[in-house]
C-alpha cells in the first residue's frame, strides 16, 4: 500500500483537510498529514477545517492533532505532498538528498491558506479538485507501475 503525507505549513488547516478529503474518496492507500513548522504541534484541526468537514459530509478524526514531518517520515512515505509553493521550498530544505524525488506539488497552483484568507470553502473546493486528480494520478501509476503526469 503506497503510503502519502500532506504538507502544509501549521498541519491545522490545509493539508488535514486533504488527509480526510482523501480518505473519504478511497481506501486504497495510506494518508496521514504534517506540518513543515512545529508552530502548532499537538493543536487540533482548526474549527474552519472541522466546519468544512461538518457541512460537507466528510468523516474526520477528532483527535488527529498538528505534528511536524520527520527524517523518519522522509523515509517512511512514498510521496510527501506540499500544499504550497513555500511548503515545497521548505520540504526541498528539511529532506535528505535521497528522498527528495518523493516530493511532489498537491496542484500546479497553490492552495491558499485559509489561516489567512479566512476563507475555508475556496479552499476546500481547491483540496478536493486537487485530491480527485491525485487519485486518477495514483490510480494510473499502480496500473502502469511508472510515473505518469496526469494534473
Ligand atoms: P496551515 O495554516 O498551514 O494550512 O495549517 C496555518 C496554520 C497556522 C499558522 C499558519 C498557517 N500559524 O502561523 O500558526
Amino acid at each position: 500500500m503506497k503510503k502519502i503525507a500532506f504538507v502544509c505549513l501549521g498541519n491545522i488547516c490545509r493539508s488535514p483537510m486533504a488527509e480526510f478529503v482523501m480518505k473519504s474518496l478511497t481506501d486504497k492507500y495510506e494518508i496521514q498529514s504534517r506540518a513543515t513548522s512545529s508552530w502548532e504541534h499537538g493543536n487540533p484541526i482548526h474549527k474552519g477545517t472541522q466546519g468544512i468537514f461538518r457541512s460537507h459530509g466528510v468523516p474526520y478524526d477528532t483527535s488527529k492533532t498538528s505534528q511536524q514531518i520527520s527524517k523518519n517520515d522522509f523515509e517512511y512515505f512514498d510521496y510527501i505532498i506540499g500544499m504550497d509553493e513555500s511548503n515545497l521550498a521548505d520540504l526541498y530544505q528539511m529532506c535528505p538528498q535521497d528522498q527528495q524525488d518523493k516530493i511532489q506539488a498537491f496542484a500546479s497552483e497553490s492552495v491558499p491558506d485559509p489561516w489567512y484568507t479566512g476563507d475555508f470553502e475556496e479552499t476546500y473546493d481547491r483540496v478536493l479538485t486537487g485530491c480527485q486528480a491525485w487519485l486518477s494520478r495514483l490510480e494510473n501509476e499502480s496500473e502502469n507501475g511508472k510515473y505518469k503526469e496526469t494534473l
